[in-house]
């Protein structure tokens, strides 16, 4: 049996305007990741079961344009093996929600190539996997930039910018990222559709507002290079302000970023697609249970505290094949 997970992701600035050409900042959940697991099989065939979403069907059975397949059958095109005569057993299990702005899709897809290319004994290297992962992620998402399965698959903090090698930064000081749920799944796919519509019917408008938010990601990644919380939450807030303005927040998550700047966050913001999902709090550590409180009682589906900087610079943890 060949085994290897991938981390979600969470971005902390820059979601939609990444897809435009700014650059965008994320960083790896490690609390939250997905599991494939592959073994041989004693009929003939290629067995894919992923329990959390009720999926249990042989290869040809899900179609090439399902995310699964095409994971299977580019790492097999990619290795110039055949997935004919086969006899293999996948399973995926994963404990990112769907839709909340996590990286669920990509760390499944990263999961599954690793695994998978390690099993039939050609184990991938981290750019060919990304590359991977990157095409399933135009089924999830449309067009997408590409962030999402780059932070999945390096395990690391990124700076990014859409079609160029990610950058790693460093973190200065000891913050912790409060991260909120609404608990309500939103497509990507969607919101990311939404937004182009907006941007082709007013093309002026909508760079303006991307570059104002690529100039965010710049100063934050400042701030972040410095230790500057305060200055950091400032940045979230002003991200979240034009987030709003590109139609892709929601009164949930409103609610959400409200409570936790409240309880005394320095700053909060939607992360990811939005629309629902998921959304991010900065504090000092001392403050951090008290913003989680405070999102648990706002109605807060659930809360991970993830700690940024100091010893968990960068991020980089063990992912790969266990
Ligand atoms: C999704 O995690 C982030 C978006 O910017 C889409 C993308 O970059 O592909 C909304």
């Amino acid at each position: 049996m060949t085994s290897a997970t991938a981390p979600g992701k969470i971005i902390l600035f820059g979601e939609h305007a990444v897809v435009y050409g700014q650059p965008a900042l994320a960083v790896p959940v490690f609390q939250v990741y997905a599991r494939a697991t592959v073994e041989e099989g004693e009929e003939k065939g290629i067995w894919i079961e992923a329990p959390q979403i009720g999926l249990a069907a042989t290869l040809e059975a899900l179609g090439h344009d399902h995310p699964l397949a095409m994971a299977v059958e580019l790492v097999f095109r990619s290795l110039g093996q055949s997935p004919q005569g086969q006899k293999l057993r996948l399973r995926v299990d994963s404990t990112i929600p769907v839709a909340s702005g996590l990286g669920s899709g990509a760390a499944v897809s990263v999961a599954l190539i690793r695994a998978l290319s390690a099993h039939l004994g050609q184990p991938l290297p981290d750019e060919q996997v990304n590359a991977l992962a990157y095409e399933i992620e135009k089924i999830h998402h449309g067009t997408p930039s590409g962030i999402d399965n780059t932070v999945v698959t390096y395990g690391r903090a990124v700076y990014f910018v859409r079609g160029q090698a990610p950058q790693p930064f460093s973190i200065r000081g000891h913050f912790t990222l409060i991260i909120g749920d609404t608990g309500i799944p939103a497509p990507t796919r969607q919101a990311v559709a939404d937004v182009r519509r907006l941007w082709q019917a007013d093309p002026k408008r909508y760079n303006a507002l991307f570059d104002a938010i690529g100039e965010i990601v710049q100063e934050a990644r400042q701030a972040l290079e410095a230790g500057d919380g305060a200055r950091l939450g400032e940045l979230m807030n002003a991200n979240h302000a034009l987030l709003q303005e590109l139609t892709v927040s929601s009164a949930e998550l409103d609610a959400l970023v409200e409570a936790a700047r409240g309880a005394g966050a320095w700053g909060a913001k939607l992360s990811g697609g939005g629309r629902g999902g998921n959304m991010i709090a900065l504090a000092a550590p001392q403050r951090a249970q008290e913003v989680a409180q405070a999102l648990r009682l706002k109605g807060a589906s659930s809360v991970i505290l993830s700690a940024l900087g100091g010893n968990h610079e960068s991020g980089v943890e063990g992912t790969g094949a266990l």
